[in-house]
């Protein structure tokens, strides 16, 4: 008998990643879940049970859920800053996806349960200046989360926890820090700065342009992480014996001002920037600690930002000049 994994939130970024990972092994039987209709999933395979549901129903997180072995549960409304900043109330909305997810576990007795955290968890209060020590899992407490979507995954990272400890299912957390490169959404108004700065890139060498908009003043901080990493990260993490939360991010902390700059090395041009003051921008300054999950699960993060870049900046160049099928990563679904 095969495995049966159920990947919720398919068809977004990092689970459209995992279900190909999972495809690829063809060792499993996979079932596929995600609010979009099937053609805005940005990875989509026939051969997977693939339905478009609203899991925020707990008779819908019954009915995926059935005879799973394993959950990866990357469902929530999210996006870059953009998105997060002015949806505060759709973004908490997603604990009711946790919650009944979580009911439906037990129900029908599932091994293991993945929840998708996130860096925005983490107390404002250690992200105040540019270029801050990395963030350990320690430091979410004392809580003064992102308002909105970091309170939302601080609470589910949480019922995670009791979960395990009340009723015995293995849950595993996984704090992701800014996640980028192919196959993500790169406009529309859910796109993460590493996406949002290379399409902004390319529309202005297609279109022979001199200057970029910048939200902020650029000399805000970050560390971001190549999807492959991220995918091999959140497979140690499910596969070790431990249900405590782990950082899934790098420790290369740059300026948005610095990744610009990789970002115009790959274009072989420079640009002028307009600052944007009034734009989004979340805290000051945000780096993974990696400490903790290197230790016990000897995990670490490989591509350099330049490499990811580079992948993702090819990767979105030639989707613009195709300009075929883009709609569903340029529009907000
Ligand atoms: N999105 C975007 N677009 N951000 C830009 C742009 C742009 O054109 N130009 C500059 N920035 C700046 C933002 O103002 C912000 O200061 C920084 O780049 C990073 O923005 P995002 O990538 O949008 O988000 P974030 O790092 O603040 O938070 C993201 O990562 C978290 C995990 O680390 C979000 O996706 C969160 O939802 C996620 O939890």
């Amino acid at each position: 008998m095969k495995q049966k994994i159920l990947i919720a939130g398919a068809g977004g970024f990092i689970g459209g990643h995992l279900v190909k990972y999972f495809r690829d092994k063809g060792k499993y039987d996979i079932v596929c879940a995600d609010i979009k209709p099937l053609e805005y999933w940005f990875q989509l395979f026939d051969n997977n049970k693939n339905f478009s549901l609203d899991l925020k129903d707990y008779e819908n997180c019954l009915k995926v859920s059935k005879d799973i072995d394993y959950i990866f549960n990357m469902a929530c409304n999210m996006g870059g800053m953009g998105f997060i900043e002015n949806n505060k109330a759709e973004c908490m909305m997603s604990v009711l996806i946790n919650a009944n997810l979580l009911r439906a576990s037990i129900k029908n007795k599932v091994k293991k349960y993945l929840f998708s955290s996130s860096a925005c968890v983490y107390n404002s209060q250690k992200q105040l200046k540019t270029f801050v020590p990395g963030l350990k899992e320690t430091d979410a407490y004392p809580a003064d989360p992102e308002d909105g979507y970091g309170w939302e995954k601080l609470f589910s990272e949480r019922m995670c926890r009791h979960f395990y400890e009340d009723f015995g299912l293995e849950t595993r957390v996984i704090r992701y820090h800014n996640v980028y490169g192919p196959m993500g959404t790169f406009d529309g108004g859910r796109e993460k700065a590493p996406a949002a700065l290379c399409r902004k890139i390319i529309e202005a060498v297609n279109k022979d342009k001199k200057k970029i908009d910048v939200w902020g003043d650029g000399k805000q901080t970050r560390s971001f992480l190549y999807i492959d990493d991220c995918i091999e990260g959140t497979l140690k993490v499910f596969n070790s014996k431990f249900y405590e939360v782990f950082n899934v991010g790098s420790e290369e902390q740059v300026s948005i001002n610095q990744m610009i700059e990789m970002i115009e090395e790959i274009a072989n041009q420079k640009f002028e920037k307009n600052y944007q003051l009034d734009k989004p921008k979340g805290v000051r300054g945000r780096c993974s600690d990696n400490s903790l999950i290197r230790s016990k699960l000897g995990w670490d993060n490989k591509t350099t930002l330049k490499e990811g870049l580079q992948k993702t900046y090819k990767w979105i160049d030639e989707q613009i000049k195709s300009g075929s099928n883009i709609d569903k990563f340029t529009k907000s679904h």
